[in-house]
């Protein structure tokens, strides 16, 4: 029992996904879905009213006419800062704006800490100043890392530390432009009685560094840690709040990775960087496609090309299927790097339209090189794959494809279909397979000369089988096995 007249610390369950408060503890928050996130925790004090007394003389202290907006000078180049890495500074929307707050978000492991301090040293080298705040490791470790990085004459300063005060005092006394905070879950403030790493924690922190870097004119790039879930641990507060959010992906056993930009105050989303991991760190991959194409071999079944365009670059990757006979009696459909839906509404489609079936098959598919697709264009593609892998034939040498699949069989138009043929003819691809209502948009005078490529124009799935069947016959005469039909 409580005895009167003491003040009674009431605590809240706050949810570790989506940030929700609850009174009493629930197994289910009932805002996000989630089970068994709710966490117990000391409320901050919270200002009662709108107006504290001390604030009730205070207002805003410029407003602006929206039509005034047209003689504010737009962002230039003055108030960008290049990193010196183009991929970076691509993904970023022509690099580093002054003044924002970016959150880097990726797996453990996957490469954060590498890269931005491949970052800092490339910002150093155009003489940017930054702090390089480890909450994570030890300053000897940090340096250690920036000299396996190749960092020697680049001024950088590094500091280890995990309290918020204590970070703001030494950026007010080292005055840096680029502040880098690793990782966000692992910095505290004492007025919060959390552990670091809670929502209120990550949140209040992640709060009083945006005033920091809006107040200040920093650049803050935070890390974010990822959960099992592939979302940025913390609430989604912390997305809200940051100009631009990174995503760092990739395999952990295989060398590249790719940025991406999720959000982006300052240019456009889904803009890609790709990197490979090697001994001293991340180098940067200037062209995807063949990076992606690297291993592919001809002459195999179950192998497409596909022409993809990643942010506003066009990029061919490898789209593999693989059809097996299965003992089970719901057959398996798997799917890496794509949707499993389109997998079973393609095999369907197929099953539907073409003489193929896929009744009693298992279906695998694969984007190779750790790729996510999400564009409908991959449907040809992975159309072409398991018809290929169904009719044990290789697709035709030197084939391309992109085109969304309906469900009633028609292939429709791609957008970029212009960027997709000339990255695809830039690699040397001479067969590209792509939907007919294309063909009034495409310049194809732009091909005319020695390498022109063969136009296949498709409006329905059977032609790929049809076609393909044909031409399986006419390229393949030896290694083709006859179709299991
Ligand atoms: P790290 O940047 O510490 O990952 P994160 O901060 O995202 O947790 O990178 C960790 C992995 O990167 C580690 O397994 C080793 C590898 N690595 C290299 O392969 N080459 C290098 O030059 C460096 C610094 C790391
Ligand atoms: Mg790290």
């Amino acid at each position: 029992m409580v005895a009167r007249g003491m003040a009674k610390t009431r605590t809240v369950f706050v949810c570790q996904n989506c940030g929700s408060k609850r009174s009493k503890w629930e197994g289910r928050c009932s805002d996000c879905g989630e089970w068994n996130t709710l966490v117990e925790e000391k409320p901050q004090i919270e200002r009662k009213g709108w107006v504290s007394k001390s604030d009730s003389g205070r207002r805003v202290e410029a407003t602006m006419d929206v039509y005034n907006l047209i003689d504010t000078p737009t962002l230039d180049a003055g108030q960008r800062i290049f990193t010196g890495m183009n991929e970076v500074d691509r993904v970023l929307g022509g690099g580093l704006v002054k003044g924002s707050y970016i959150l880097l978000g990726g797996d453990p492991g996957i490469g954060k800490s590498t890269l931005v301090m491949q970052i800092a040293g490339a910002l150093a080298r155009r003489n940017a100043k930054v702090l390089y705040i480890s909450a994570e490791e030890s300053v000897q470790q940090t340096a250690l890392r920036a000299r396996r990085l190749g960092l020697k004459d680049e001024r950088v300063d590094l500091a280890s530390e995990s309290s918020l005060d204590n970070i703001f005092a030494s950026v007010l006394e080292r005055q840096p432009g680029v502040l880098i905070v690793d990782s966000i879950q692992t910095v505290f403030t004492e007025d919060v009685e959390s552990a670091p790493g809670s929502v209120s924690q990550v949140r209040e922190c992640a709060a009083r560094l945006l005033t920091l870097a809006k107040t200040k004119a920093v650049t803050v790039i935070l890390i974010g840690h990822v959960t099992k879930d592939g979302s940025l641990a913390g609430p989604r507060v912390l997305e809200h709040m940051v100009d631009t959010v990174l995503a760092f992906e990739g395999d952990n056993h295989q060398q590249f990775r790719i940025l991406r930009a999720l959000k982006n105050r300052f240019g456009a989303t889904n803009e890609l960087g790709v990197f490979s991991m090697s001994g001293d760190g991340l180098n940067e991959v200037a062209n995807p496609s063949e990076f992606f194409l690297e291993e592919r071999r001809e002459n195999r079944y179950g192998s497409a090309v596909f022409a993809a365009i990643e942010g506003s670059r066009p990029v061919l990757c490898e789209i593999q299927a693989l059809c097996t006979s299965t003992p089970l009696p719901t057959p398996r459909r798997n799917a890496i790097g794509i949707d499993v839906n389109r997998v079973h509404m393609l095999a369907a489609v197929l099953e539907k339209y073409t003489a193929l079936s896929f009744i009693h098959r298992d279906i695998y598919s694969n984007v190779v090189g750790g790729l996510r697709v999400t564009e409908p264009a991959v449907d040809l593609a992975l159309v072409a794959a398991l018809v290929s892998s169904e009719r044990q034939t290789p697709l035709p040498a030197n084939s391309c494809f992109f085109g969304e699949v309906g469900l009633t069989g028609e292939v429709r138009g791609s957008t970029l279909a212009m960027e997709r043929v000339k990255e695809a003819v830039k690699l040397g691809f001479k067969n590209i397979y792509l939907p007919a209502s294309n063909e009034k948009y495409l310049n194809l005078k732009e091909f005319m000369g020695t390498a022109e490529p063969t136009f296949h124009w498709i409006r329905e799935v059977s032609q790929i089988d049809n076609k393909f069947s044909q031409s399986a016959l006419a390229s393949h005469p030896r290694d083709s096995v006859s179709p299991s039909l």
